[in-house]
């Protein structure tokens, strides 16, 4: 089974930004930490702060992953492009969010991610990337 991760702008700094709202763990020990929990399972993890690069990502795994956890962070409120790009492929995308996006800004309250996507998870922390994987398995 293979899995890609794509995260979004500002998601490299996990660790660093905001730790009250995104906690202290960087992507990187967490993803580490799934790997090992999940030996059976390839988990792709791809990263940026640019739009079409996400545009790009998901055109390249969207056709023959099992599926895509896919955080757009903040393009989820903007992008119409990454929202296009779940539309084209075929690989079945879930929506993550590690802070609950509903009782955040009101800018936030609007997602073109989430009508395209099989679900969403929000606010669960990291945690929600796992539940993801596991409702793909
Ligand atoms: C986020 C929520 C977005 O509103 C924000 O722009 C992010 C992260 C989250 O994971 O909680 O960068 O997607």
């Amino acid at each position: 089974m293979k899995i890609a991760i794509i995260n979004g702008p500002n998601l490299n700094l996990l660790g660093i930004r905001e730790p009250g709202i995104y906690g202290r763990q960087t992507f990187e020990d967490f993803l580490k930490d799934l790997k090992e929990k999940y030996p059976a399972v390839q988990i792709d993890y791809f990263q940026s702060n640019v739009e079409g690069e996400l545009v790009n990502e998901l055109q390249r795994v969207g056709f023959d992953y099992d599926g895509i956890l896919l955080n757009a962070a903040a393009y989820t409120h903007t992008s119409v492009a990454i929202g296009d790009a779940i539309t084209a492929i075929k690989t079945a995308v879930i929506e993550i969010h590690i802070s609950n996006v509903a009782a955040r800004e009101e800018y936030r309250q609007k997602s073109l991610i989430s009508a395209k996507s099989v679900g969403s998870i929000t606010g669960l922390g990291l945690k929600g990337y796992e539940l993801g994987l596991l409702y793909f398995l």
